[in-house]
């Protein structure tokens, strides 16, 4: 039975229908609500607007579920690589061993850098933030993907979404983006950029090209390599997020997929959202760095006057456990304790969980630790720097931004314009 809903104001009404999506979450479909009834609605942050139907990731909120296309994160940390499920993420099914092996290739086919291009890297002071520097690399990547540029073609279809070149634009950047990040990590730490080593897997690369030293023979860590994969496929896709609206809001302009996802990482690098995590450790060292006082801590989050908060606790849609923070905070012990590092601030962190899910103010909000909490323990203790922690972040996200921008397209989404209540200086002339 179609369900529907009825507005009644100023004297009319009108009945606008409900959809309702495959996991039974509805929503008014109020496209026709301006023309109808000359109304719009106002909602600050999207807290009760849907912007799109997608049928890549699900979040349950309320009950902790998270699930790429139909499979739960858990399940697929425990037994696919960031690699398959990238490919998942973006063509909709878990690949056969035949398409894993063509994708990885055609990946591998591309993880050459123009030198070009790693002149503009050399050309930012040692003192950028990566996430800048990434966000301005992967702009830059345009023009060394020309294809990836918008053609003035409305139909579009000879543009970037045609398969084969939003295959071609896809590998390139799974292939690149990599490589970027792990240069930008060398350049914190003073060491020579290095270069994909074709040999290895997706994820053992990426461990590859960020740590192995120039004098030394390159030993893999499997522990390194595990908790990487684990974060990645837990930070590749999470719905609507703010960075992944941005990615799609700047795709509803026929920008190309490059130009769309160097805004998104622009996006994430803000403190409220994948910032966070660097913020996180940042807090937990003033913390520990003021005598451990986490009580002191914890009343300024709760001081409406004091502009301090809880980083790594709160979400938008979850208000019930983050289900990657429960995997990240079992990854952190097993990777601290395989890697024989006593990290005190993961007791901090610990403590500030137990404190705060027993406080009122933080069960009266649905304050819980999210997927920022424990991630920079790990990337800490894996020898990373905060200021790479978004990047990290980014990394696992590419796939999610790549399926999201092209499920936007397929769709043919009309361009990403909100509405306004004005509410300025009515009009006026200009005094003589
Ligand atoms: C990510 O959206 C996604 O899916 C994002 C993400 C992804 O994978 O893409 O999950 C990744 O961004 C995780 C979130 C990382 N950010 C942080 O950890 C920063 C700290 N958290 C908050 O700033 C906040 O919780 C947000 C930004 C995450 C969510 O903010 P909302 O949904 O806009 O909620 P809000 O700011 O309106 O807070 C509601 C109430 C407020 O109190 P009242 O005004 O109602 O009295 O809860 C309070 C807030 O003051 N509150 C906090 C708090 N978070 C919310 N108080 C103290 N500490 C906090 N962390």
């Amino acid at each position: 039975m179609d369900k529907s809903a009825k507005i009644e104001f100023n004297g009319s009404s009108y009945t606008f229908p409900v959809i309702t999506g495959s996991e039974n979450e509805e929503a008014i479909d109020i496209k026709n609500l301006r023309s109808e009834m000359g109304l719009i609605t106002y909602d600050p942050g999207y807290k009760n607007t849907g912007h799109c139907i997608s049928s890549i990731t699900y979040l349950d909120g309320e009950n902790g579920i998270l699930r790429y296309r139909g499979y739960s994160v858990e399940e697929l940390c425990e037994k696919k690589s960031f690699l398959e499920v990238t490919y998942l993420l973006i063509f909709g099914d878990l690949p056969s061993q035949n398409q894993l092996e063509k994708f990885q290739n055609d990946i591998r086919e591309e993880t050459l850098v123009d030198e070009d291009l790693k002149q503009i890297f050399k050309s930012f002071p040692k003192s950028a933030h990566p996430m800048g520097v990434l966000s301005s690399l992967t702009s830059a990547l345009i023009a060394f993907n020309p294809q990836n540029e918008t053609k003035i073609s409305m139909t579009d279809k000879e543009g970037v979404t045609a398969d084969d070149k939003m295959y071609l634009s896809t590998v390139r950047l799974l292939a690149k983006f990599p490589i970027m990040s792990s240069w930008t990590l060398r350049k914190i730490k003073g060491l020579p950029l290095n270069y994909s080593n074709n040999n290895l897997s997706y994820t053992e690369n990426i461990a590859y090209m960020m740590f192995a030293k120039p004098n030394q023979e390159y030993v893999q860590n499997d522990v390194i390599v595990n908790a990487l994969n684990t974060l990645l496929i837990l930070h590749a896709d999470h719905e609507q997020n703010c960075s992944t609206s941005t990615v799609r809001i700047v795709g509803s302009s026929y920008a190309g997929l490059y130009a769309s996802i160097s805004a998104g990482i622009s996006a994430l690098w803000g403190r409220l959202h994948g910032g966070a995590n660097q913020a996180v450790i940042e807090m937990l060292e003033l913390i520990k760095n003021d005598n451990s006082d986490i009580d002191k801590y914890l009343n300024k989050a709760k001081d409406k006057s004091d502009p301090f908060r809880l980083m790594g606790f709160g979400h938008r849609v979850y208000k019930n456990f983050d289900p990657r923070a429960k995997i990240i905070k079992k990854a952190a012990d097993q990777v601290l304790n395989d890697l024989g590092i006593d990290d005190p601030i993961l007791d901090i962190a610990k403590s500030i969980e137990e404190k705060a899910l027993t406080d009122e103010y933080f069960i009266e909000k649905k304050l819980y630790p999210n997927v920022d909490f424990y991630s920079g323990i790990i990337y800490r203790a894996l020898g990373i720097p905060s200021d790479m922690f978004t990047v990290m972040f980014a990394l696992g996200r590419i796939p999610g931004w790549i399926a999201q921008w092209k499920e936007m397209r397929d769709s043919n989404n009309p361009i990403g314009r909100p509405r306004q209540i004005y509410n300025g200086p009515t009009h006026r002339k200009i005094s003589s």
